[in-house]
């Protein structure tokens, strides 16, 4: 999103009249900025043969999805619904990777039916993995290797403690069943979280996952998950990729000639790739002054997006309808959820008025994919605009949706 002649625009298209179009709350995803992102990745890592997967749990909409892969970008997924949603959006199986957590192992049997590669995240799983298949399917191991990473503890996932993964210094008991199966080990995995700024952090995740790695014969890739930090406010530290690319290249290329084969470098970004594409469109039902504060109250709340509630976390807010920067007052923004839905506290915004349209920045990675009907409203309406032209790609939720399954057994 840019401002131009003073209005706030997606490729040149004056936001105002989307939001009239397709009314609010609405997210509008932008085309270019996840195909740019794209570039940036891949221009990060010249030297190495890099896929990336993106991690679809952070914005599953088909044509995201879609343009993804028209874009060479394959996709990780965590339940056999986003497996579903990825080859409805033409992906093939074997591009679709799937990284459970604590499934059931008929999930990791319907993921193997279809044709996708699994990332294995416990030694019961393996185990489990190696009396059903043996050497017959290939599979990938998720280490946890305990470094703790991430922008907050809800979003970590590979420190000591974590669920997530088997612990290093398992290591032992995983080769135990490789060997006792004969399993066919082809790729090494590992998420340390998201939000992660600190490059240090995925040197140090490599440096155990590739010493681990010369152990596996069959290895054709190793997977350093995602979370790369992505800017949410002005003068945000984010990571720096053009040095993690260096860094991590340097190191992966050192390995690959330990190894005595190059292999492929994966990673799998959710937030990289579709947080700054997004934004939450909402309209201002109230402004309610108290002798203390001023509520701006908005027509959305921790039902459309929960990361400000979840995880304290920040979105830059933009008063589209009023561009003059010349009359700021300080806001509470909150939702109208019958709960304590503050979206920011004490933000500076342009005068807001009642009627105005309130744009939430980045809200295109876990915002609608965590979205509810919590007090039973519905959930808000998906554009893309692309080349110009903004097309709705999930309509407004009825009523319908959500009567849809309810049963009623009394008259
Ligand atoms: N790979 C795995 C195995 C993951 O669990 C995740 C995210 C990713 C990749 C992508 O991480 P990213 O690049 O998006 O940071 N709802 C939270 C974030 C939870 C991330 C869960 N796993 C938030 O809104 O901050």
């Amino acid at each position: 999103m840019q401002l131009k002649d003073n209005s706030y625009q997606i490729q040149g298209l004056d936001v105002s009249a989307i939001c009239q179009e397709f009314g609010t709350p609405l997210y509008v995803y932008d085309s270019e900025k996840i195909i740019e992102k794209i570039g940036q990745l891949r221009a990060a890592f010249p030297d190495v043969d890099l896929k990336i997967k993106y991690a679809a749990k952070a914005l599953t909409n088909l044509s995201v999805l879609a343009l993804m892969r028209q874009h060479g970008v394959e996709l990780d997924v965590v339940s056999p619904q986003e497996l579903k949603l990825g080859l409805l959006a033409g992906y093939d199986a074997s591009q679709i990777t799937f990284t459970p957590s604590g499934v059931s192992f008929h999930e990791i049997e319907e993921a193997v039916a279809a044709g996708s590669i699994i990332n294995l995240d416990n030694l019961v799983v393996l185990e489990k993995f190696g009396q059903r298949y043996g050497n017959t399917v290939a599979c990938s191991i998720r280490i946890k290797p305990n470094v703790a990473a991430g922008g907050n503890a809800k979003i970590m996932t590979a420190h000591d403690g974590s669920k997530f993964g088997i612990d290093v210094r398992q290591k032992d008991d995983i080769l135990r069943i490789v060997e006792k199966y004969d399993l066919k080990v082809v790729g090494l995995h590992q998420h340390t979280g998201s939000d992660i700024k600190d490059a240090n952090a995925y040197t140090e995740v490599a440096r155990i996952i590739f010493e681990l790695a010369l152990l596996f014969k069959d290895l054709t890739f190793i997977d350093l998950g995602g979370g790369f930090k992505v800017s949410y406010r002005d003068g945000d530290e984010i990571a720096d990729l053009p040095r993690l690319g260096k860094l991590l290249s340097a190191s992966f290329l050192a390995m690959c000639q330990q190894y005595g084969r190059p292999l492929q470098l994966w990673f799998e970004p959710g937030k990289f790739l579709v947080s700054e594409c997004g934004h939450l469109f909402v309209t201002t039902n109230v402004v309610k002054q108290n002798p203390t504060r001023t509520f701006v109250g908005v027509d959305s709340g921790l039902n459309h997006l929960i990361r400000p509630m979840m995880y304290d976390s920040y979105h830059h807010i933009v008063n589209v309808s009023n561009t003059d920067e010349s009359q700021k007052q300080v806001y509470d923004v909150v939702g109208y959820i019958c709960e304590t839905d503050t979206f920011a506290k004490d933000r500076e915004l342009n005068l807001v008025c009642e009627g105005d349209i309130l744009a939430f920045k980045n809200a295109g990675a876990y915002g609608f994919t965590m979205s509810s009907q919590y007090n039973s409203r519905f959930r808000p309406a998906e554009v893309m605009v692309h080349q110009g032209e903004a097309h709705l790609v999930r309509e407004r939720e009825t009523m319908e949706d959500i009567l849809r399954n309810q049963i009623l057994i009394f008259d």
